[in-house]
């Protein structure tokens, strides 16, 4: 039997990348999209260092180039024949105190981490209906679950792909379609450095938030401990060969405990504990 094919979406770097080649390892086809083609060579390097370097091609592919997502999806499908894991990965954070932030970054935020995936999922469904089978796995976050100070734009972002997901999730059940969303802590990849996107006005010395700010990224820096990404890339290939996934799977010991603080401690008490340990009180 051939292989099955999975689609995976910021293949470039980070959970994206380290996913593609643990489920090529676990015997998927890879169809790795980036934006940019140019900045394969970390997947390539990693991949033949694995030895599945034959089980993975690169497409262009941007997921905020809404118009031309069907057409690349009709294109996968016209040279595979089938999708059956679509793992919307592709994101970046974007940072600074909510007051701060113009409503044009808060629109690319959701451009790439809401819509984007919102996009992909419809073209790649009616091919997994057709197949009457199929796993879309979302990269969520803990931050959607959890309100974080200073990334309220990225948890919104995630707030919504968690509820579009939940409804998602049971419309496509009984189509044999299965809606997962992978929930990670921190752990480290190129969101924390490369990818760092702060919103124009939460930089400048005019920001009422300026001194917050600067404590909060000295924290993020020191006292935020970040893990190997290659769990989550694990946790991704387990739910790929998983036949009737949950619904969420939390990963990291720190979404853990925000968690069940967040559900656990009365909300007044848990906003004064947070804005202490992150340095903005
Ligand atoms: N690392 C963490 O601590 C953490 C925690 C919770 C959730 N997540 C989620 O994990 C996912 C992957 O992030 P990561 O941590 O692996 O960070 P990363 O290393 O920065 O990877 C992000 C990937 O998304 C790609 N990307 C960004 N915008 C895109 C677009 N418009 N079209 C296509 N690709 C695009 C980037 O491509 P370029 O190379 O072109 O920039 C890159 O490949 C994100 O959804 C993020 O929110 C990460």
């Amino acid at each position: 039997m051939s292989s099955k094919i999975a689609v995976v979406t910021g293949a470039s770097s980070g959970i994206g990348l380290l996913s593609a080649v643990e489920l090529a390892k676990d015997g998927f086809f890879i169809v790795a999209t980036m934006r940019d083609p140019g900045r394969r060579q970390h997947l390539d390097e990693t991949a033949k260092a694995a030895g599945v370097q034959d089980k993975i091609e690169v497409r262009q592919l941007d997921i905020t180039q809404f118009a031309s997502l069907p057409q690349s999806v009709a294109g996968i499908v016209r040279d595979h024949q089938r999708i059956d894991v679509l793992l919307n990965n592709a994101g970046f954070a974007m940072s600074g105190f909510a007051e701060d932030m113009h409503l044009e970054e808060i629109r690319q935020q959701f451009e790439t981490n809401f819509f984007g995936h919102v996009v992909m999922t419809q073209a790649v469904l009616p091919v997994m209906r057709k197949q009457r089978s199929g796993h879309i796995i979302m990269v969520s976050s803990i931050s959607g679950l959890v309100g974080q100070p200073v990334v309220s734009s990225y948890s919104a972002s995630k707030f919504a792909l968690e509820g579009w997901s939940e409804v998602l999730r049971i419309e496509t059940h009984s189509l044999g379609i299965r809606v997962v969303l992978v929930e990670p802590g921190a752990f480290k990849t190129d969101i924390w450095d490369r990818n760092v996107r702060i919103g124009a006005f939460a930089l400048t010395p005019e920001s009422p938030n300026h001194e917050r700010a600067r404590r909060f990224a000295q924290w993020v820096q020191k006292d935020v401990h970040k893990r190997d990404a290659r769990e989550v890339a694990r946790l991704v290939a387990r739910i790929a060969c998983d036949p009737n996934p949950s619904l969420r799977y939390r990963i990291g010991r720190d979404a853990t405990v925000q968690y069940w603080l967040r559900k656990l401690i009365p909300w007044k008490t848990y906003e004064k504990m947070v804005a202490k340990a992150v340095q903005i009180d």
